[in-house]
């Protein structure tokens, strides 16, 4: 649907940010352009249509970002706030999100494809959930005191602690699939534990990111404080996590970007955060009712078509009622409405870009020659967009790339399995382990598998449910570190021992 004949359905807010069709980059409490002119388009990909252009950072914007999250970090109001400060602006953030909790809403729609309504309930409220939650952290950052016995000095006294402090400037770069919630997984710790950041989106919905910066000012943080630069990963993103200034990368993303990331921060020390890809398995047992195990694989893959790390992308049935749960699966997928994220009625939106759409064709394609049997979908929508049908695959066997390699879209393969052994084999033959379901009402045979699976989450009888309390990352290559939960909130702070002699 294009954007003229849509504005009716915008509120007016989101009408106005879109009119300024010259969005600038905040750096130093300044909105200011890229230091050459240039600028990225930013395109709806429901319509395909050009929706926006913004800066695109290279080198001297990312340096003079950093500068300014430096200064911010070691001089100025910032480091003088108390604790009790911060935590006063992170709620006063997230209440100024609440009250333009539905712009948001329709601006992450037409950045990146996803229904207004999950949006609103998903992304925007889990970005001010988790900016209450981390804020509550800010006053009660803690060290210890230790009794000490340095028996090589008898007869010396300690007084002995250790001190939590701040690790300093953080870069972090996130990807299109959750743009502002992804933002703040990562602003509300680091800005908890008192460090200063340079934000940087991914080019292909830097949008919400900006309206942020806005709210960010309004609440009154510090010039400097958070920098929001808008490029690409080549120009803005490698430069900036490569920067010898900054002391903590805070990455979610592609596994491959990852690693260039791990390495690049071990040069220089920088300390790092990586929340990477997935292939996570859903299990679902003998004594599952099949209607509800159907509902839950479907929504599994399928909530924001697939584009989620944690997407429950390989089902596993036992035999029994392998038939059933698939035919049911196949069924829901058939049925799932397809088209725009501004129409309520719309389920199933387009992916993010056309190189993502021929990506997940390519891997539907790639199914098919090496055997695999389509259930359901597997075809372009003849839409304007990115649309790809919703799609089962059946016959599958761990060789395939389908069944390797992480999608990213609406697309799911399913295998039939016998014994309990065999499924936790099976569940982790993969390079990944970032999240796994299972589905069963058996407490000794759901509490056995639990502990096989190596995944940084398990979920029993639900898929990718997320809370701001609870640590969310990877096993093996899905990661290292966790967001969310007190263990996020641990790796922006150093710890640093004190030993007085008394
Ligand atoms: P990507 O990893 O290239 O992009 C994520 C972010 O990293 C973006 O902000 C991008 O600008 C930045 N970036 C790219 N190259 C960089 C570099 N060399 N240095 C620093 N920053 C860099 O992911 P992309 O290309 O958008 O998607 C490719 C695949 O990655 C997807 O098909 C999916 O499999 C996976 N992915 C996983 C995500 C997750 O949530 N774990 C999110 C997005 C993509
Ligand atoms: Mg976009």
């Amino acid at each position: 649907m294009e954007l003229a004949s849509a504005r009716h359905l915008l509120s007016a807010q989101t009408t106005e940010f879109l009119d300024r069709t010259h969005h600038q980059m905040l750096i130093d409490g300044a909105w200011v352009p890229a230091a050459s002119g240039a600028r990225i388009e930013v395109i709806n990909p429901a319509s395909e249509e050009v929706i926006a252009t913004v800066p695109a950072a290279a080198t001297q914007d990312v340096e003079h970002a950093v500068q300014a999250a430096r200064r911010a970090f070691e001089s100025g109001p910032w480091p003088k706030l108390k604790p009790v400060d911060r935590q006063r602006l992170m709620l006063k953030l997230a209440d100024l999100i609440e009250g333009q909790a539905q712009t948001f809403a329709e601006i992450e729609s037409l950045d990146n494809g996803k229904s207004a309504a999950i949006a609103l309930a998903v992304d925007v409220g889990q970005a001010i959930d988790v900016l209450r939650y981390m804020a509550g952290w800010a006053t009660k950052i803690e060290g210890t005191c230790t009794q000490v016995s340095v028996p090589y000095m008898p007869g010396a006294e300690f007084l002995s602690y250790t001190r939590r402090e701040a690790v300093g400037v953080v870069a972090i770069v996130i990807p299109w699939n959750f743009p502002l919630m992804m933002a703040v997984w990562k602003l509300g710790p680091a800005l908890s534990a008192g460090c200063t950041v340079v934000l940087k989106p991914a080019e292909q919905t830097p949008l919400s990111a900006l309206m942020l910066g806005e709210l960010i000012q309004q609440a009154g943080f510090p010039p400097g404080v958070v920098n929001i630069i808008t490029g690409d990963g080549r120009h803005a993103g490698a430069p900036l996590v490569r920067h010898p200034s900054v002391n903590k990368v805070s990455f979610t993303g592609s596994t491959e970007v990852g690693k260039l990331i791990g390495h690049a921060a071990v040069d220089n020390m920088t300390r790092f955060t990586l929340e990477l890809g997935g292939k996570s398995p859903v299990i679902v047992l003998d004594d599952c009712d099949p209607t509800t195990a159907a509902a839950g694989a479907a929504q599994a893959i399928f909530f924001n078509h697939g584009q989620v790390c944690c997407a429950g992308s390989r089902l596993y049935v036992h035999k029994k009622i392998f038939d059933r749960v698939v035919a049911d699966v196949a069924l829901i997928a058939e049925q799932m409405p397809m088209g725009h994220g501004l129409d309520p009625a719309s389920q199933i939106g387009p992916l993010i870009s056309r190189p993502q759409l021929d990506r997940v064709c390519s891997y539907i394609e790639s199914g098919i020659e090496q055997g695999a049997t389509l259930i359901a979908g597997g075809q372009r929508s003849d839409l304007p967009g990115y649309y790809v049908r919703p799609t089962v695959m059946a016959n599958v066997n761990p060789s395939m790339r389908i069944m390797k390699e992480e999608i990213f879209g609406p697309v799911l393969t399913a295998m039939p399995f016998d014994d309990l052994d065999d499924i936790a084999a099976w569940a982790n033959d993969t390079p990944y382990g970032l999240g796994a379901s299972i589905w069963s009402n058996n407490l000794s045979k759901v509490n056995r598998l639990i502990p096989k699976i190596k995944a940084g989450t398990v979920w029993v009888n639900c898929h990718s449910v997320l809370d701001p309390a609870m640590p969310f990352g990877g096993y093996k290559q899905s990661g290292i570190g966790r967001d969310l939960g007190k263990a996020s909130l641990e790796s922006y702070l150093e710890t640093k021992s004190v030993i007085i002699a008394v």
